[in-house]
């Protein structure tokens, strides 16, 4: 060890906080890790003798230890110590705010006829625009001018008691009053990062999970921890561990078709989410981008439907089932921290427009909207199964196909060796372009996924684009 190691580092460590010890050392020698005062090859005290200069117990000590190798920043040579690893990126959660450049890249469409797999909303020749204009100009001339004024900030009252009539036929007990209008979940997600955290708080995402979630995170200074997806939710050990250590505000999660994997969580997994939350004091923020698109006989309710505690905060966005341009979502918010986000929204863009919030709320009351879902809905189940049984036909059989239960999307495995980059890269100079995985991972992103929309492509480009990329697959493989 070197001499100088307890002169020039001055660590407090509060006995008291809500933040364990191990985890204030934890933090404290991250920092000094990663501000560069502890260099690569840097020998740290052996355990005894730093927990007598702490004054705490050497178990104190070892946990930090082990948590600063799990998350790569020492490793330990048996016998000699434990040492500063070499850091080349950042390791884990980040809590400097991501410069907006560094937001992953859309990947535009190079020519009309190519096989678009990246894009993931409903196609224009889907969208409903006869039914809307229809609305549109009713709403006209009812309310006259009123559709252009100022408008509540939380959302016309009158559209929040729709959306709380559709949330209760979806199991959810919601009243108007808790219900805040906004601008796209990808705002919902900005408006409660807002209001709930603070520089170097900690999230809790899914690993892999929706980047755009990840920046606004990121952009309050919060710190990300990643836990593991299984094909049933969240991986509950990991979880468990982590939630002892860091005590997060804010859990971010996608019960039913998990983007990018499409994986749904158990009943067990929902409950026992929940219930470790509860126990630590966390909030759950679930993020409903398409749950209507479950086609399982057993599709289940959101998350929120479970919650007998208000411990959710439940974000729906229209996006996906309905328009992406007409920027509308809701947060169902726990009634202590309607003011909050109701402050927030305001300060962000005062309120969502007038015209389109009445125009859905007429399109909701009138019932125009079930017909739009179910049309949605045998389009969707039509393009899934033929993706599912193309891919089962066509791909290698070391490609894992992950099988959602519905969505608009299928999380694909390459083989050990075979790069999602390289293969995206190829496809696309044969006119199919497709999402490399590793852009939904917060950190230590692995090269070897890929995530295949079938939002946008018919069956016959489905078919065509499958046998391309399968091809592409099959020839690394040959040559890996
Ligand atoms: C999981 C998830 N949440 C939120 C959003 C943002 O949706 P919106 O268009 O409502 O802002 C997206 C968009 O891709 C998404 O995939």
């Amino acid at each position: 060890m070197n001499q100088d190691f307890f002169e020039f580092v001055s660590i407090q460590l509060t006995k008291g906080n809500k933040m364990a010890l191990y985890v204030q050392l934890y933090d404290a020698l991250r920092e000094l890790i990663l501000n560069g005062k502890l260099s690569y090859g840097y020998l740290l005290p052996p355990v005894r003798k730093f927990a007598t200069f702490l004054g705490v117990n050497p178990g104190t000590v070892v946990s930090a230890y082990k948590l600063l190798e799990q998350n790569g920043y020492i490793f330990s040579r048996s016998g000699s110590g434990s040492y500063v690893a070499e850091i080349t990126e950042s390791l884990e959660e980040e809590a400097a705010p991501l410069p907006e450049a560094e937001m992953p890249p859309l990947y535009e469409k190079p020519s009309a006829d190519c096989i678009d797999f990246a894009t993931v909303m409903p196609p224009p020749d889907l969208l409903p625009i006869d039914d809307f204009k229809h609305i549109l100009i009713e709403v006209l001339d009812r309310d006259q001018g009123n559709a252009f004024t100022y408008q509540d900030s939380q959302g016309f009252y009158p559209l929040r008691q729709a959306i709380s009539q559709y949330l209760k036929q979806h199991g959810i007990k919601a009243q108007a009053e808790n219900v805040q209008i906004i601008s796209g979940a990808q705002q919902g997600i900005d408006i409660v990062a807002k209001a709930l955290l603070n520089f170097g708080d900690y999230v809790f995402t899914e690993n892999p999970t929706y980047p755009g979630a990840i920046a606004a995170f990121r952009s309050r200074g919060a710190k990300i921890v990643d836990i593991d997806m299984e094909c049933d939710g969240l991986d509950i050990a990991d979880l468990e561990n982590k939630i002892r250590s860091f005590r997060p505000k804010l859990i971010y999660v996608m019960a039913n078709l998990q983007n990018p994997t499409g994986y749904s969580y158990s009943v067990a997994k929902r409950n026992r989410l929940l219930g470790l939350a509860r126990r630590y004091g966390a909030l759950v923020l679930e993020d409903d981008y398409i749950s209507e698109l479950d086609f399982s006989a057993t599709a289940l309710a959101p998350l929120k439907a479970l919650d007998r505690e208000q411990r959710v905060i439940y974000l729906k966005s229209f996006s996906k089932i309905f328009m992406p341009g007409l920027r509308l979502a809701f947060l169902l918010m726990p009634p202590h921290l309607v003011a909050r986000t109701l402050a927030v929204k305001h300060n962000s863009d005062i309120s969502t427009s007038g015209l389109t919030q009445r125009a859905f709320d007429l399109y909701l009351r009138k019932g125009i909207w079930q017909n739009h879902i179910a049309a949605l809905r045998r389009i969707y189940l039509e393009r899934y199964q033929t993706t599912l049984a193309t891919l089962e036909q066509f791909m290698p059989v070391e490609v894992v196909i992950n099988r959602p239960l519905g969505g608009m999307t299928c999380w694909l495995e390459l083989p050990d060796g075979i790069s999602g980059r390289k293969i995206a890269a190829k496809a696309l100079q044969q006119g199919v372009l497709i999402t490399p995985g590793d852009a939904f991972f917060p950190r230590h992103a692995p090269d070897r996924f890929l995530r295949l929309s079938f939002a946008v492509v018919c069956a016959e480009q489905i078919i065509q684009g499958v046998q391309k990329v399968a091809g592409i697959i099959q020839e690394a493989m040959r040559i890996r």
